[in-house]
């Protein structure tokens, strides 16, 4: 069987990048990263692309890439479609033609604080719990089914960088999870819900990572 295709969507750091090629090395995830794609050319994940050698591709958003982006992606022949830190919305005929493909990590508890600022907006709503979440996308912002969310407790003293990093660590445990079970099939995106092995989600897996 040949060995299943991803391509990952970056805007910045690339640390959720890095921390799924460490767990394509480590064998967890048995997939290949066939490209990385970035809408910044500033962007630090590109040069960790790089140095794992996996080809990569600046975009401009600004300009009308679309068809041209789709038709290089006929290439590909892509299995999933990874926003790892994408900060642009993609346009509805991308992601309806990827339907049932593409996730997302986002640093909030989905539907809390869709968009950007969420760790500012859970302090400032004085949440007794802030975290990350992978879902499907939609063409509706942050707004596809939720597959898994992990959450941290809220402190008295907490600030937006503290709260920041446990997200980040909560997020190297779920995003490669949510991959990994959409790599081994148990995970399916059917009329805008979540199956896990055939069985509909009616609320996200939780992991207990804190
Ligand atoms: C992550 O926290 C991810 O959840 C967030 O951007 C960060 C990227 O970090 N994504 C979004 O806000 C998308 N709405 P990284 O570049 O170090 O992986």
């Amino acid at each position: 069987m040949s060995r299943f295709r991803s391509i990952i969507f970056i805007s910045g750091n690339g640390s959720n990048l890095q921390n799924i090629i460490d767990n394509i090395k480590s064998d967890y995830l048995k997939m290949d990263i066939v490209l990385v794609i970035s809408d910044n050319y500033e962007a630090k994940g590109l040069k960790k692309a790089k140095e794992n050698g996996i080809e990569t591709l600046v975009i401009n958003t600004s300009d009308k890439y679309i068809d041209e982006l789709l038709h290089l992606m006929n290439n590909y022949k892509v299995d999933l479609i990874i926003l790892s830190g994408f900060m642009k919305i993609l346009p509805k005929v991308f992601v309806e033609k990827y339907y049932g493909k593409i996730i997302n990590i986002h640093p909030s508890l989905l539907p809390k604080f869709k968009g950007l600022n969420t760790h500012k907006k859970a302090l400032a709503s004085k949440e007794r719990y802030h975290g990350a979440s992978v879902h499907f996308v939609t063409s509706e912002l942050d707004g596809g089914p939720v597959i898994v969310q992990g959450k941290t407790e809220i402190q008295e003293n907490d600030n937006e960088d503290a709260l920041k990093s446990r997200v980040h660590q909560i997020e190297y445990n779920i995003f490669p999870l949510a991959i990994k079970w959409f790599v081994e099939n148990h995970i399916k995106q059917i009329d805008n819900k979540c199956f896990f092995d055939n069985e509909v989600l009616e609320c996200p897996i939780e992991h207990l990572s804190d």
